[in-house]
C-alpha cells in the first residue's frame, strides 16, 4: 500500500515573520522563498499583502520567482484584502488566497461584536469573492481550537459549498491537547457534508509546547496538510516546526504518510533562516539544533562509537548534518578519548590511554569542553613520543 501525501504549507515568511524583532527585507524573503521551493514545500505563504506596501511587493516578487510551489497570500474576510492579495499573486504559476475569520465564541463576541450566523455569512462571502480571482481558495477558521465542533462543522460545510479547496483548522492559541485536536479533525471528517472536496489543514501554535504533537494528531485523523515554519518560529511561542513533522513521518513509516520534502536540505535551511532573521536556534532543538547529533556522556559515546543506532534514531546525513559529534567533557570515557585522539592522529595503546585518560580528566575538569587543540596539549604533557 502506498503512503498518503501530506502537503507541506510553509508559513515562515508570514506567521514566522511575525516574531518580534525578526523582520526580513525583500531580498532576504526572496532568498528564503527560493530555498523553500528547492526544499520541496507544496505551498509558500509569502505574506499578508494588504498589510504594507513592502509585504505586497515581496509577495509579488516571490510569485514571479517560485517555480514549483503554490504561492499564497493571507487576507481577512474583507473585500479590499482579497483584491490586494489577488493583485499581488497575479504572476504566480499556482496562486492561492488564504482568507478567513474567527469562529470561536470569544472571537465572535469580542473581536467582531457579532453572532454565529453573521460570521458564516461573512465567511461565505469572502470565499465566494476570492473564487472570482483564483481557483485555489483556503479558508481559515481562526481560533478553531476553541470553537465548538458543531458550529465549526457548519462553517466548514458552508465554505466548501462556496468553493473552498482547503479548510484550515488553526489552534490559534496553542490550547488543544493532541487527543482533542485529533478528535476535532475526525469530527469534521465525519460530520461535514462535502468534506471530500476539500483538504483539511492543521495550523498549530506552540503555547503549551504541543504544536508538533497536535499537527501529527491532525494528520493521523485525516488532515492532509500541515502549516509549519522552519525552526518552528512564529507568533508568541511559535508554530509547528517543519523539520519535526517531516522527520516524524519519515521515522514512523507505519503512519503511512509522507511529504515531498528533500530532508537533506533541512539543516542548511534552518541555518539560513536563523541567519537571516538574526534568531539563533536553541542548541537542543529537535532535528536542527547544534546538539541534536552530539553525544557527551561516556555511556552514550561508547554506544555510538560501537554503533550509531544505539543512541540515534536518525542518520544525521538524512537531514544534511555531516556526522554525529563526540563531545569531550569530564563526563566522557576512555572510548571517546581514544576515538577523538585517533581522529587527530594519535593511535593510543591501552597503557598510553590509561595514563592519558587521567591527564584528560584533570584537564577536562577545568574546561567546559576539550577541543582538538586541548587533545594536542594533553598529548604533549603525557611525555609519550608520538
Ligand atoms: O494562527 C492563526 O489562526 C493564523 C491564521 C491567520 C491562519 O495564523
Ligand atoms: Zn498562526
Amino acid at each position: 500500500m502506498s503512503k498518503d501525501k501530506v502537503f507541506i504549507f510553509d508559513t515562515t515568511l508570514r506567521d514566522g515573520e511575525q516574531v518580534p524583532g525578526c523582520k526580513l527585507d525583500t531580498p532576504q524573503k526572496l532568498e528564503i522563498a527560493a530555498r523553500l521551493d528547492e526544499l520541496g514545500v507544496d505551498i509558500i505563504e509569502a505574506g499578508f499583502p494588504v498589510s504594507s506596501p513592502g509585504d505586497f511587493n515581496s509577495v509579488n516578487l516571490i510569485s514571479k520567482l517560485v517555480k514549483n510551489a503554490s504561492v499564497c497570500g493571507l487576507t481577512r474576510a474583507v473585500r479590499k484584502d482579497i483584491e490586494v492579495a489577488a493583485q499581488a499573486l497575479k504572476h504566480a504559476k499556482k496562486p492561492r488566497i488564504h482568507t478567513g475569520i474567527g469562529t470561536s465564541d470569544s472571537h465572535i463576541k469580542f473581536k467582531f461584536n457579532s453572532n454565529r450566523d453573521a460570521i458564516i455569512e461573512r465567511a461565505v462571502a469572502a470565499v465566494s469573492y476570492a473564487k472570482t480571482f483564483v481557483e485555489d481558495v483556503e479558508f481559515y477558521a481562526e481560533d478553531a481550537g476553541r470553537t465548538d465542533n458543531e458550529f465549526l462543522a457548519r462553517v466548514c460545510e458552508a465554505v466548501i459549498k462556496a468553493g473552498a479547496t482547503v479548510l484550515n483548522i488553526p489552534d490559534t492559541t496553542g490550547y488543544c491537547l493532541p487527543e482533542e485536536y485529533g478528535a476535532k479533525i475526525k469530527y469534521l471528517k465525519e460530520h461535514v457534508t462535502g468534506i471530500h472536496k476539500a483538504v483539511l489543514s492543521c495550523h498549530c501554535h506552540n503555547d503549551l509546547g504541543l504544536a508538533t504533537a497536535n499537527a501529527i494528531a491532525g494528520v493521523q485523523n485525516g488532515a492532509r496538510q500541515i502549516e509549519c515554519t522552519i525552526n518552528g518560529i512564529g507568533e508568541r511561542a511559535g508554530n509547528t516546526a517543519l523539520e519535526e513533522v517531516v522527520m516524524i513521518m519519515r521515522q514512523h513509516p507505519n503512519l503511512m504518510l509522507d511529504t515531498n520534502i528533500n530532508s537533506q536540505l533541512l539543516n542548511d535551511t534552518s541555518m539560513m533562516v536563523s541567519r537571516n532573521m538574526g534568531m539563533m536556534v536553541q542548541p537542543n532543538k529537535a532535528i536542527v539544533g547544534a546538539n541534536a547529533f552530539a553525544h557527551s556522556s561516556g555511556i552514550h559515546q561508547d554506544g555510538v562509537i560501537k554503533n550509531r543506532e544505539t543512541y540515534e534514531i536518525i542518520d544525521p546525513a538524512e537531514v544534511g548534518v555531516t556526522e554525529s559529534s563526540i563531545v569531550l567533557t569530564a563526563r566522557s570515557g576512555r572510548a571517546a578519548l581514544a576515538y577523538r585522539s585517533k581522529n587527530v592522529g594519535y593511535e593510543l595503546t591501552k597503557t598510553q590511554l590509561d595514563k592519558i585518560y587521567a591527564l584528560f580528566l584533570d584537564y577536562a575538569d577545568s574546561h567546559k569542553e576539550v577541543t582538538d587543540e586541548g587533545i594536542h596539549e594533553i598529548m604533549a604533557q603525557s611525555g609519550f613520543e608520538f
